[in-house]
């Protein structure tokens, strides 16, 4: 693992502050993160509780985590869902966390599934010409973000 400790490792994300589900991909790796054997944090629902919804729940960091911190007061819900959750599959792959979700998650994870085949192992072999994509990319976000960003 390259000497990262194991909350380091990135990929699946998943809620922090209670039980790791063995959903989430190389679940043997857990018994490394302190949380492990934390009674705090090892319980079904640990420091939550039940159908609680996902905005009282802390993820895992990842570049899911990051983006919805940067864009959660400009997009709509949808697309926050597909940005925050689209890497817990040990959820809408799994369904291993519905006990901490609430109908709101429900509703909005239909977005997150239909995001689902532009993810994983959806890239072209051949790297994209950044050049000529920018000016697309720059017109959406000047479609929907302000000039600055306030995070
Ligand atoms: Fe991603």
């Amino acid at each position: 693992m390259y000497g990262e400790p194991q909350w380091a490792v990135v990929g699946d994300t998943y809620p922090v502050g209670c039980q790791f589900s063995d959903k989430i991909v190389y679940p043997e790796f857990f018994e490394a993160n302190p949380d492990y054997s934390d009674e705090r944090y090892n319980t079904k629902f640990g420091v939550y509780s039940e159908n609680c919804g996902l905005d009282q729940v802390k993820m895992s960091w990842g570049h899911d985590e990051y983006l919805y911190h940067v864009m959660k007061d400009y997009l709509p819900k949808p697309a926050l869902y597909i940005i925050r959750y689209h890497s817990f599959y040990a959820q809408h792959r799994e369904d291993a966390y519905s006990h901490l979700m609430n109908e709101e998650d429900y509703e909005n994870f239909e977005w997150v599934k239909k995001f689902n085949p532009y993810d994983l192992y959806s890239k072209v072999p051949i790297p994209p010409d950044a050049k000529s994509l920018r000016p697309y990319y720059e017109d959406l976000i000047a479609k929907y973000l302000p000039k600055e960003l306030r995070f």
